[in-house]
């Protein structure tokens, strides 16, 4: 199996992220932060780790904070020079990225996540490429994109990545029909959008990372509106199957937290607090604490 090298990847922030109102009314739910750095940061370093150089995003509008955020700040770095703050310094630049490597397109009305991917198809082209959904983070030893990209290189086709979920929860998500489960990579023969309780082929739902031929585009083309009357990527990616392309499913290694809701990222929140060690010790300590005191209130 030949596949090409995947150099460009999409990543779609033009949603409302309703279920994060009041604070997405002025800020954009990408730019909210796990500790000290906002969801993008940890998309866009798992795409670089990946071999990822061209990173497009698909915006709206009220989401110039996130076009912001990636720019040069003179200023700022000025000041920290002056007082000597070399530390911060290496963090502020680690966020900079090279004149051109990043483009944005609007997505002038949220119409669907396969919308949003469309309109990317230009700057995209004729060539395989990534879709990262930010609100997903994946924390993982080898990062989740780059363990798909040496999947892929394997299988070619097109790529989801994967999860057991519970059957009351797939309603949620995209569902594979599996055809052929060999472990990591699981070959599909169908995906469904949010099925309805009891009908979902599987338990394995699609989580936010893909590897996409450019044919997906072409059948974006056709506008057809799905689930939640949304033009929905999963169908897309399943009319591949039409034309003979294969979907497969990858079960990362990882874990997936979801962070475009409350719980998940709250849970986001207390994992990522507690890896990090300049804070672990103190934060476990808290934790612990405020543990002990549910249980005596109990
Ligand atoms: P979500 O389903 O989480 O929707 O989108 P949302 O609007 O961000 O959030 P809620 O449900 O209202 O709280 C999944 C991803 O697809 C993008 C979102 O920005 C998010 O990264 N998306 C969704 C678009 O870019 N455009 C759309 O039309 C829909």
């Amino acid at each position: 199996m030949t596949s090409r090298k995947i150099t460009k990847a999409v990543f779609p922030v033009a949603g409302k992220g309703t279920r994060f109102l009041p604070a997405t009314k002025s800020i954009p739910k990408e730019i909210m932060t796990l500790v000290d750095r906002p969801l993008i940061q940890y998309a866009i370093d798992e795409a670089r780790a990946a071999g990822i150089t061209e990173f497009i995003f698909v915006t709206s509008r009220g989401k110039s904070a996130l076009e912001d955020y990636f720019d040069i700040a003179p200023e700022l770095e000025m000041t920290l020079r002056e007082a000597g703050k070399t530390e911060l310094l290496d963090v502020l630049h680690k966020t900079n990225m090279d004149s051109g490597a990043i483009s944005y397109v609007r997505q002038n009305q949220a119409l669907g996540l396969g919308h949003a991917v469309w309109c990317a198809r230009r700057l995209i082209g004729d060539e395989p490429f990534a879709v990262l959904l930010p609100d997903d983070v994946i924390a993982a030893e080898k990062p989740c994109l780059q363990q798909m990209v040496e999947a892929y290189a394997e299988t070619g086709g097109n790529m989801v990545a994967t999860m057991e979920v519970q059957p009351e929860k797939a309603g949620s998500y995209g569902v594979l029909d599996v055809a052929e489960d060999n472990g990591d990579i699981v070959r599909a023969k169908g995906m469904v959008e949010k099925p309805k309780f009891g009908e979902a082929p599987s338990n394995l739902a699609v989580i936010g990372r893909y590897i996409l031929s450019p044919n997906v585009l072409t059948n974006l083309n056709e506008m057809k509106k799905g689930a939640g009357g949304e033009i929905q990527l999963t169908d897309a990616i399943a009319q591949e199957l039409d034309g003979g392309s294969s979907i497969y499913g990858y079960r990362f290694r990882g874990q997936r937290y979801d962070c475009g809701s409350k719980a998940g990222f709250l849970q986001a929140t207390v994992a990522f607090g507690l890896a990090r060690p300049d804070l672990q010790d103190e934060f476990a300590e808290y934790l612990h604490d405020v543990i002990e005191l549910q249980k005596v209130a109990k």
